[in-house]
């Protein structure tokens, strides 16, 4: 990842660099355009400050030598202004400044009675970082965005405020990209063990403990049905668990984070087909947003015990490996039916939620996993699907997608449902059918959360973007980093 600077900048007229001006329409009459030529300039191109809508110009400032440039970019009605919006604006503006060749970009965050000048400049942060975003490390010729600084600017009494809520932004932005970057890497790159590694130089650069477990330890655990699934890769598989106790006072408070990390996903003998599976490298973006939520959380020293653990392996072929028709055996005890070797998630994360639950002590758990292609056909690519066994969880999870941006969106759990995932010769099986895909699998995983609260993020749609969107680049979104983080926080 590159480097991309963000900084305070206590603002006034004085300022002379290329700015960002962020417009609502309702403003657009009295904005304090930086010269009445500006003005002039943006009235005369149509620019209205709707959202999404961007304009730009040169000017010579009066009395100056050095040409400046203008970006404005739209934040659509004052009324119904959100941070999203604010991300987006930022998002759209950033491609503008590009054009124009822009190093150093200021912004002026807006903020009224609802939208804090923190929540803003936080808000501006985090779009600036995730949409200058690039995977180029494998290209000789780069494509950058040409802002390498962002300064936002804040008004007096502003500057505590500002300051922490930019410091935040960056942790966010940041430890977004960093999953990004994960996902991204191709799967002979990113195996299990470099994953394990990653975990841990995040790990010593942000404050966390990483504990890294190999073959022979995952044994003497009784994992069997996550070293089922990882039995045909000549990567081995790592368990991963990281540790965040920034709150030794109530060891019984632990936030559990379970993330899918399949490095990569054939299907095993219930082979993929073809097309497409180069996808599924990204079958580890679980396991990636909660390496990034670690980050984060540890980074901004947050009071509260936090435990991620991953069950990262690789679901391939060979003579060694599991068949449809298994019964295999579970960390819980359970035995399960291998129905599909496709369906491996549901079985590494009930490996991995048994194990957080029983060695790390966790008293709420969360799981992410890119884990059913039904989820797609239910939500498409915009919307997180969620289960939970408790309706309180899922606000703590609304109030954190709100101040994220991120959607989300709870499916049914009715009992009837878990009838699909039995069978007559074994406790489970690990397909439910074609019915209510996303559904059955979440209920898979909830036959080892014992009486945690839990919930479930099914996240196979949003964690890669075909297309470029308002502040993401195609590619790997980062889906669930900021999620975790701000759900975390509801328990302070
Ligand atoms: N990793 C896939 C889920 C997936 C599929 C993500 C398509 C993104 C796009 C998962 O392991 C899987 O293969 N699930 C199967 C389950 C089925 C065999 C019950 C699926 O969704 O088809
Ligand atoms: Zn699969
Ligand atoms: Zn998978």
């Amino acid at each position: 990842m590159f480097d991309l600077e963000v900084r305070a900048l206590q603002f006034n007229a004085q300022v002379q660099t290329d700015l960002l001006c962020l417009v609502t329409e309702d403003e657009l009459q009295d904005y304090a355009w930086p010269s009445p030529a500006v003005k002039q300039i943006m009235e005369a191109q149509k620019f209205s400050g709707k959202p999404g809508e961007t304009s730009s110009c040169v000017f010579l400032p009066d009395g100056g030598d050095q040409p400046r440039k203008v970006v404005a970019a739209g934040l659509g009605k004052e009324e119904e202004l959100t941070l999203e919006k604010v991300r987006r604006a930022v998002g759209a503006g950033l491609k503008e400044a590009d054009k124009l060749n822009i190093a150093l970009l200021t912004t002026m965050p807006w903020t009224n009675e609802r939208l804090s000048a923190g929540d803003a400049a936080r808000a501006v942060t985090e779009a600036y970082l995730l949409a200058a975003y690039r995977f180029d490390r494998y290209l000789a010729e780069k494509k950058a965005s040409s802002v390498r600084s962002l300064q936002v600017g804040y008004g007096p009494e502003q500057e505590v405020e500002v300051i922490a809520a930019l410091k935040l932004g960056q942790s966010l932005g940041e430890a977004t990209n960093l999953a990004r970057d994960l996902v991204n890497e191709p799967a002979n790159v990113m195996t299990p063990e470099r994953l394990a590694q990653e975990a841990q130089a995040a790990g010593e650069k942000y404050g966390f403990a990483v504990e890294v477990l190999e073959e022979e330890a995952i044994e003497e655990l009784g994992m069997e049905a996550y070293l089922a699934v990882a039995k045909a890769s000549a990567n081995r598989p790592r368990l991963i668990i990281m540790r965040h106790l920034g709150d030794p006072a109530n060891p019984d408070q632990v936030l559990g984070l379970v993330g899918k990390g399949m490095t990569f996903d054939s299907g095993g003998l219930s082979l993929k087909q073809a097309k497409g599976m180069e996808a599924m490298k990204f079958d580890m973006a679980g396991a990636a947003a909660v390496i990034g939520a670690m980050s984060a959380l540890a980074r901004e020293q947050v009071r509260l015990n936090v435990v991620a653990v991953v069950a990262a392996c690789e679901n391939l072929i060979s003579s060694r490996g599991y068949r449809p028709g298994d019964i295999i055996g579970s960390m819980a005890g359970k035995t399960i039916l291998v129905e599909s070797t496709d369906a491996e998630g549901r079985l590494t994360l009930a490996d991995a939620v048994h194990y957080i639950i029983t060695k790390e002590n966790a008293s709420v758990v969360v799981d992410v996993a890119t884990l059913t292609g039904a989820v797609i056909v239910a939500l498409g690519n915009l919307t997180t699907g969620v289960l939970t066994n408790d309706d309180s969880l899922y606000q703590r999870l609304q109030q954190a997608a709100e101040k994220s941006g991120e959607r989300i969106w709870q499916l049914p759990d009715f009992p009837e449902y878990k009838e699909q995932n039995k069978t007559p010769y074994a406790d489970l099986r690990n397909v439910g059918g074609r019915e209510a895909g996303t559904i059955t699998a979440g209920l898979f995983v909830a036959e080892f959360v014992q009486d945690r609260p839990w919930l479930h993020l099914d996240i196979a749609g949003t964690a890669f973007s075909e297309k470029d969107g308002a502040y993401m680049v195609q590619g790997a979104t980062g889906v669930g980093v900021r999620l975790l983080y701000h759900f975390a926080e509801t328990y302070l």
